[in-house]
């Protein structure tokens, strides 16, 4: 096992019976529901997944976990989703696979956040770039009022392909570096304060821990005072 395996099987040690789950996007919440779905099928959980993006809702559906739409659900027991940055306060950058919108949706609705990753991605304050999904028809307007938050530098994320990365909401991905940021919170207010923005990358609220994968096993980090 790598030590995102290890992180998410960890995670999947802490679902129940019954238990409606959101699922996040990118590799660490890959292994989570390739495990989950195991878990799942031998001990009969009777669960419902929220997927947070099109990717893990097929990968959801590959190995067999049931799948609902937000809409369906009335409560979100448990979301699990990997991040990019991990600050000390726990604060997170999220979003480098694009999912950030339906993850922050599913992950600050959930009534347990569990965030699953390696310890590269631990940091003492969030300094990488920042990625805020917008509306096509407002990029250039958006670009402009993101400027006055003092960007270091900003760009329209590519796709590999070529051409604009489109998320799964038919949106546009800018990715800003603002340095050091000093108040995570506060820069997340603004960013969507913005007309035009959809949704940022900083993930500052309803983290209950985070589980870093590690070569000794799991360790579990929990939210200081
Ligand atoms: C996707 C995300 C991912 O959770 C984040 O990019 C971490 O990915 P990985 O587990 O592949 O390192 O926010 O939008």
């Amino acid at each position: 096992m790598d030590e995102k395996e290890i992180a998410a099987a960890a995670a999947v040690k802490m679902v129940q019976r019954g238990f409606v789950i959101g699922l996040g996007t990118g590799s660490t919440a890959a292994h989570f529901i390739k495990l989950l779905g195991e878990r799942a099928k031998n001990e009969r959980l009777l669960l419902r997944c929220v997927p947070t993006s099109v990717a893990s809702e097929l990968l959801a559906k590959q190995v067999g976990l049931p799948v609902a739409r937000l809409e369906d659900i009335g409560r979100i027991d448990i979301a699990v989703d990997g991040a990019d940055r991990i600050d000390s306060q726990l604060n997170l950058i999220k979003g480098y696979g694009g999912a950030l919108l339906r993850e922050k949706v599913v992950d600050y609705a959930a009534k347990q956040f569990i965030v699953i990753a390696d310890a590269s991605k631990l940091c003492d304050s969030l300094d990488a770039k920042v990625p805020v999904e917008v509306v096509p028809f407002a990029v250039a307007q958006v670009k402009r009022d993101l400027q006055r938050l003092k960007a270091k530098a900003m760009e329209v994320r590519a796709a590999h392909a070529g051409g604009h990365f489109m998320t799964d909401n038919g949106n546009l991905i800018i990715d800003m570096s603002f340095g050091t940021i000093k108040n995570p919170a506060e820069l997340e207010r603004k960013i969507n304060e913005i007309p035009g923005v959809v949704e940022s990358g900083i993930f500052t609220k309803n983290v209950d821990c985070v589980i870093i994968g590690t070569k000794k096993g799991a360790k579990v980090i929990k939210k200081k005072d």
